[in-house]
């Protein structure tokens, strides 16, 4: 990491080796709005969103915190590979698209696990360090959007952690989350967290009265599987135009139908486990029909049965 004092007060210091941070870009970002665009949610949750996140940039700076006390802390929680995280980073890039600024707006991910270093008994020093000095330093530069992701390893719901078996240390890591993230609301309004977790029920009610919104992401609906479904085979037909006529097929409908209860990521590998049905199908996958994938989803949905 550069020395601080190399750092003049625009020009935050580099953070690809910072402690903790496991992404740092400038926003907009091409890849992570096609991220954005690939997770297939109702036209409402994203729309929701994404005027949650302008109104930060927009509003919370001008309004008095005793008043309405916004926080910069939108939370999406749902079932794992439902695409929490795939949202996370592309709504950052559709905020930044979306809000005029005369500076740059920047991306930091945070690493969770590198926190949660209970173990070493330093989680407390390391979130202090990442959220009160590199956070703060990069917000001091100009708009920034915080990704936390699977925030349940950093806001550990204190009421549930028993003293025993989690060192006093995980205890005073929330804590210490909590007084970060009041001290950087009160002084960065052009700060924004997104957090994500599959499981709310583990983060601390101190830290969800803090989120400005929390969003819950369903696993698809019958509309959903079948925009997934059709997307991958789409995609499939970028380099075998033939297979696009799957979309036609009776049975692409049943397919479609049976990945109801499926979530996203694993509704995006039905195509790859068709491909791999029948070694013809993976020495020419432009030979991929819709009894394939058919047969892949069934199979697929016996494996859950057997979880
Ligand atoms: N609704 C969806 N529409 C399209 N693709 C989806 C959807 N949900 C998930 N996916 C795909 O599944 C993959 C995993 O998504 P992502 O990692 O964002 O999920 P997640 O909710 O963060 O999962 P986890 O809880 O396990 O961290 C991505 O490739 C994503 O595009
Ligand atoms: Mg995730």
């Amino acid at each position: 990491m550069r020395d601080r004092s190399m750092a003049s007060a625009n020009q935050p210091r580099l953070l690809s080796d910072a402690q903790g941070v496991l992404d740092a870009r400038a926003l907009p970002s091409p890849e992570f709005s096609a991220l954005w665009e690939a997770v297939l949610v109702p036209r409402e949750l994203k729309d929701r969103l994404v005027s949650q996140a302008i109104l930060n940039f927009t509003l919370r700076g001008r309004l008095d915190r005793a008043t309405v006390p916004l926080h910069g802390v939108i939370l999406l929680v749902g079932p794992p590979g439902t695409g929490k995280t795939s949202l996370a980073r592309g709504l950052a890039s559709r905020t930044a698209e979306s809000v005029e600024s005369e500076q740059p707006f920047r991306y930091i991910e945070v690493e969770p696990h590198a926190m949660a270093s209970a173990a070493l008994g330093r989680s407390q020093q390391a979130v202090r360090q990442l959220l009160g000095s590199v956070i703060a330093e990069q917000a001091d530069a100009g708009p920034l959007i915080v990704v936390l992701d699977e925030v349940e390893t950093l806001a550990a719901d204190r009421m549930k952690l028993s003293m025993e078996a989690n060192p006093i240390d995980v205890h005073r890591a929330t804590d210490a989350v909590l007084a970060q993230l009041d001290y950087l609301a009160a002084r960065y309004p052009n700060l924004l967290f997104i957090a994500t977790s599959n499981f709310p029920d583990a983060i601390d009610e101190a830290f969800l009265s803090r989120a400005d919104s929390i969003e819950a992401v369903p696993l698809p609906d019958a509309d959903g599987c079948r925009r997934i479904l059709t997307d991958t085979v789409l995609a499939l037909a970028t380099l075998y135009p033939e297979v696009a006529g799957i979309l036609d097929d009776p049975r692409f409908e049943e397919a479609c139908l049976l990945c109801q209860g499926m979530d996203g990521r694993r509704i995006r590998k039905v195509l790859v486990s068709a491909c791999t049905h029948d070694k013809a199908v993976a020495v020419e996958p432009g030979k991929l029909t819709a009894g394939h994938l058919l047969a892949a989803v069934r199979a697929l949905g016996h494996a859950r049965e057997r979880e």
